[in-house]
C-alpha cells in the first residue's frame, strides 16, 4: 500500500498545469465511441476511472487509438454500433463510469454485466435503477448495489423525471439512456448540476434544451464525431490552490483549467473564505470556459457556507474541509448528506482525518461544524479514496509536524502525478510503498 509522507512545507512562486478534467474525459469517450465518425480528444485524462472507461468501449468493439497519454481518437460506432462485451465491464473505482454506461446499456440489443471495486460495489445505484426502470429497462441488481445485470432488447420510453437528489451522473445516465427512447424525455434538477453531457451532445450535434434545471431531449438523434480539448480538472487545480492559500508568500498560477459555471463553487466558497484568487486569461475551448487561476497566499476566516453552492463544488468538500481547519474561527457546512456516498463516507473520513491532526469537527447526518486551529502532525487514514489523500497531504504541507496519510494508490484513479505536481510547487511529499 502507497503512504504519503508530507513535511511543513515552503511554497512559493510557481506555474503549474494538472491534468485533465475527469467528467469531460469520460463522457468524450463514451459520447464518441456513440457518435458517427471520429472523435479526436486531447488532454485527456489518463487516470485509472477514465482508463476503465475506454476499456470497456473497448471490450464492447470500439476502436479506440491512444497516441499518447492525453491524446486519442475515439473511432465511433454510432448508436447501435456497439457489440456485446466479451467479459463483464469492471469499472474499478468509478461512479461516473458505472453510472453513465448503465444508460447507454438498457439500450443495447445485448445483455451486459457492470461491476467494481469494493468502494463502487457499496455505492447506491437505486438512483438509477429506479428512472431506467421507468423507461422501460431491465435491470437486476444486488439490493440496489453493483454488480448491475443489464438485460438488452427492451424498447425504451421517454419519462418526465424529477431527480430526488441532485446528481449530474444520474441526469447523465436518463439522457444517455433518452437518446435510445422513443419520445422527448425531460430531466428536471433540484439544483444546478455539471452540465458536460449536455455540452458535449450539443457540440455533436444533438438538440438539447436546458434551461434552470429542467433538461428536455428528443430520442434517436445522431451524434457526430468531433474534436474535443479537454480542459485541466478544476477538481484537481482545488488541492494545488489551496496549498498555495495556506502558504506563506505564495503566488500560483495554475493553467488552462475548466471553469464551467457549474463547477465553480470552489472558488467561489474559498473566496468567501478571504482567498485570494483570480481568473485571468478567459477564454472557450470548444463548449467549455477555461482560465488561469491565479493563486495567492490568503488568511482564511471561518463562516456559514452556502447551500446553495454544494452541488456546484461537490468534490471539493474534503480540500474544503482542510481549508476550514486552517480558518480562523468556526465554519459551518449544511446540505452536504451527498458526501456520505462517495467514493467513502467523505465527512466522516474528514472528521477522522482531522481529529488525527487536532482539529476539532462535530458531525451531523448532512453537515458539519469545524472549529479553525493548527494541524498537528500525526497519521491519517485516507479510508482508500483519492480525494482525502490528497486533501490530506495539504494539511500536511502547512502542520507542524510531519504527516503520513495512508492508503493513497487510489489517487491514481483522477490524479496520475500528484506527488510530482506537489513537489513542483516545493511540498515536501515523497510517496512510498508502507512498511
Ligand atoms: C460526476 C458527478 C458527481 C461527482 C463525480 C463526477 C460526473 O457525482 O461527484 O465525481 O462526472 O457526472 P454525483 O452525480 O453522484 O453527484
Amino acid at each position: 500500500m502507497l503512504e504519503f509522507h508530507v513535511e511543513p512545507s515552503i511554497v512559493r512562486q510557481a506555474t503549474v498545469r494538472v491534468p485533465g478534467d475527469k467528467s469531460i474525459s469520460h463522457r468524450a469517450l463514451m459520447l464518441g465511441s456513440l457518435a458517427d465518425g471520429a472523435t479526436e480528444i486531447s488532454g485527456f485524462l489518463a487516470g485509472e476511472d477514465c482508463l476503465a472507461t475506454l476499456a470497456a468501449f473497448r471490450n464492447m468493439g470500439v476502436r479506440i487509438e491512444q497516441h499518447d497519454d492525453t491524446t486519442l481518437t475515439v473511432n465511433g460506432v454510432g448508436l447501435h454500433g456497439l457489440q456485446a462485451p466479451a467479459e463483464t465491464l469492471n469499472l474499478g473505482n468509478s461512479g461516473t463510469a458505472m453510472r453513465l454506461m448503465a444508460g447507454v446499456l438498457c439500450g443495447q440489443s445485448f445483455d451486459s454485466t457492470l461491476t467494481g471495486d469494493r468502494s463502487l460495489n457499496k455505492r447506491p445505484m437505486r438512483r438509477i435503477i429506479t428512472p431506467l426502470e421507468q423507461m422501460g429497462a431491465k435491470i437486476a441488481s444486488s439490493d440496489g448495489k453493483p454488480p448491475l445485470v443489464i438485460h438488452g432488447g427492451q424498447e425504451l420510453s421517454a419519462i418526465d423525471y424529477s431527480l430526488p437528489v441532485a446528481s449530474a451522473q444520474v441526469k447523465s445516465c436518463i439522457l444517455l439512456a433518452a437518446l435510445y427512447a422513443k419520445g422527448r424525455t425531460v430531466v428536471v434538477e433540484p439544483s444546478v448540476t455539471r452540465d458536460h453531457t449536455e455540452r458535449m451532445l450539443a457540440a455533436m450535434g444533438v438538440d438539447v434544451e436546458s434551461a434552470a434545471g429542467r433538461i428536455s431531449i428528443n430520442g434517436r438523434q445522431t451524434l457526430t464525431g468531433t474534436r474535443t480539448q479537454v480542459p485541466a480538472d478544476l477538481s484537481s487545480a482545488a488541492f494545488v490552490m489551496l496549498a498555495a492559500i495556506l502558504a506563506k508568500d505564495a503566488d500560483v498560477l495554475i493553467t488552462h483549467v475548466g471553469v464551467n459555471p457549474t463547477r465553480t463553487g470552489v472558488i467561489d466558497i474559498l473566496k468567501a473564505l478571504g482567498a485570494n484568487i483570480s481568473l485571468e486569461n478567459r477564454q472557450s475551448l470548444g463548449h467549455e470556459p477555461v482560465a488561469d487561476i491565479h493563486v495567492r497566499s490568503s488568511t482564511l476566516r471561518g463562516g456559514p457556507i452556502d447551500p446553495a453552492l454544494v452541488s456546484l463544488a461537490i468534490d471539493e468538500f474534503p480540500v474544503l474541509f482542510v481549508a476550514a481547519a486552517a480558518a480562523h474561527g468556526k465554519t459551518t457546512f449544511t446540505g452536504i448528506g451527498e458526501l456520505r456516498v462517495k467514493e467513502s463516507d467523505r465527512i466522516a473520513a474528514m472528521a477522522s482525518g482531522l481529529r488525527a491532526l487536532g482539529i476539532s469537527i462535530e458531525e451531523s447526518d448532512d453537515g458539519a461544524i469545524i472549529h479553525g486551529g493548527s494541524f498537528s502532525g500525526g497519521i491519517v487514514e485516507s479510508f482508500a479514496d483519492h480525494r482525502i489523500a490528497m486533501s490530506f497531504a495539504v494539511a500536511g504541507s502547512v502542520a507542524m509536524g510531519p504527516v503520513t496519510v495512508r492508503d493513497v494508490d487510489n489517487v491514481e484513479t483522477s490524479f496520475p502525478g500528484f506527488a510530482a505536481i506537489m513537489s513542483s510547487l516545493g511540498i515536501r511529499i515523497r510517496a512510498e510503498q508502507d512498511a
